[in-house]
């Protein structure tokens, strides 16, 4: 299947660019000529997943699909219950409400916005344990996604260990660049919380990509495969939420899996009150099909590395070019760093903000900003949180585009970097109270 692609001119980008206030969220689709604003269910599916449609089995309750699904899920992650959901951010919810209780603190490696959201609103606060390499976009450290495991005592130590319900890791840690936490990290960080009775709560919704840059990156593990590493991390966590739309391949799909039953009940009980059936959770027969094709996909070495590998082939050519980037290039994008790239702009200025509209203006691009906006405020103060990294996300679905494609992203990138002098900081002129990156409105300065 063949998508047509419209590409229209500057003057017309520039009236789309004011009409969605400067905010590539607020685009139509059918106005952008290469969608890199996101992997989430934007991949192409296998001829087996589409195959996998025509057998959707469309009964309410115990659809041959979730078994299916539930099967899959077992077999390659080793997790025992499995709930479906129509998307992470509906695992992550249940599993807040299920563990956190008011006063609770979370450690993770880096903020993820709909996972800190959910600790917040159950009544939790996220502390950061990402060792500091993490916040340097030109640190070259081969693991920024691991834990500092100083910081993690030191939290355990400040709130008492039972204050922290669990530890919350990400692999390919999407907010610093898609950057993946070791093995041997993730091994004494499991030590670690179990010795005080902590859970290790997994966010797994780039796994696979973390397991391919293990095996290309630590010691000892050139030999294994992506499903052993896969299922190696999985070993070491207790529970996970899941966003199926990245790694697996499907548009639209999730879960969230653990090993204690007695959770799995709980959750059962509350997938029914906000998703549906515990045997559909929101999704269709189908999309659970194509969903349990997917999770075999994702670990096959020839997919993996030709995923990552693509991220790989446009990250070197904009280095090429000499664009400041994230450093190494991580797994699923290249993430711009746009302190650098605007130097002249304050940071509450947007300049990440800012830099997407200039990209889209120049050629259709569509990426997204991964700072000031995206951080948010912060409760205590009412300020930007003003983090430490500032960055455009350039996210490459998965199976979609082109070499030919990441050319053209590089040269309009190169494009924008050329006139950097010129380009302008933005101000928000409309904020929703959550996640507010997703529909903030901007004007030009
Ligand atoms: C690391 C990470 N966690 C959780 C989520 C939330 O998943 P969803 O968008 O399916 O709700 C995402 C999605 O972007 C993600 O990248």
């Amino acid at each position: 299947m063949v998508e047509p692609l419209r590409m229209m001119t500057q003057a017309e980008r520039e009236k789309a660019a004011e009409e969605a206030g400067y905010n590539t969220f607020l685009l139509r689709s059918e106005d952008v000529y290469i969608d890199l604003l996101t992997d989430s269910g934007t991949s192409a599916m296998s001829d087996r997943q589409w195959a996998g449609l025509m057998l959707g089995d469309e009964a309410y309750a115990g659809s041959r699909n979730f078994y299916h699904l539930e099967a899959s899920m077992r077999e390659v992650y080793g997790y025992k219950e499995l709930i479906p959901t129509h998307q992470g951010r509906a695992a992550e919810h249940m599993l807040s409400q299920l563990l956190i209780k008011d006063g609770d603190v979370i450690p993770g490696n880096m903020y993820f916005t709909t996972t800190r959201l959910h600790q917040e609103l159950a009544g939790g606060t996220f502390v950061d344990v990402i060792i500091d390499e993490a916040h340097d976009p030109e640190s070259l450290h081969p693991f920024k996604g691991n834990v500092d495991l100083a910081k993690f005592q030191a939290v355990i130590d400040e709130y008492g260990a039972d204050r922290v319900p669990y530890v919350c890791i990400a692999t390919a840690v999407n907010m610093c660049g898609g950057q993946p936490i070791s093995l041997e990290n993730l091994r004494a960080v499991s030590e670690l919380a179990h010795q005080h009775g902590i859970l290790v709560v997994h966010d797994m919704t780039r796994c696979a990509e973390n397991a391919l840059l293990i095996k290309e990156r630590e010691d000892g593990c050139a030999e294994k495969t992506v499903r052993d590493i896969t299922r190696e991390i999985c070993d070491l966590t207790d529970a996970a939420t899941m966003s199926s739309k990245k790694d697996h391949l499907v548009n639209i799909g999730g879960f969230l899996a653990v090993n204690d039953p007695e959770l799995a009940d709980k959750a059962r009980n509350m997938v029914v009150v906000y998703e549906g059936l515990h045997t559909y959770g929101g999704m269709a027969g189908r999309d659970m099909e194509a969903l349990a094709i997917g999770i075999q996909e994702c670990v096959e070495f020839d997919h993996i590395k030709s995923r990552v590998g693509q991220v790989e082939y446009l990250g070197e050519k904009l280095q090429e070019g000499g664009i400041p980037i994230v450093q190494p290039i991580g797994t699923h994008g290249v993430f711009l760093d746009a302190k650098k790239f605007l130097p002249h702009l304050d940071q509450d200025q947007f300049p990440a903000q800012a830099l997407a509209a200039e990209i889209y203006v120049d050629s259709g691009v569509r990426s997204m900003e991964r700072g000031n906006v995206s951080a948010g405020r912060d409760p205590k103060t009412g300020g930007n949180r003003r983090p430490p990294l500032e960055l455009v996300r350039l996210t490459i679905p998965r199976r979609v585009y082109t070499q030919a494609h990441m050319d053209v992203v590089a040269e309009s990138v190169k494009a924008v970097y050329d006139a950097r002098a010129a380009a302008r900081g933005l101000r928000m002129v409309y904020e929703p109270k959550y996640l507010r990156f997703f529909q903030a409105r901007f004007e030009p300065l």
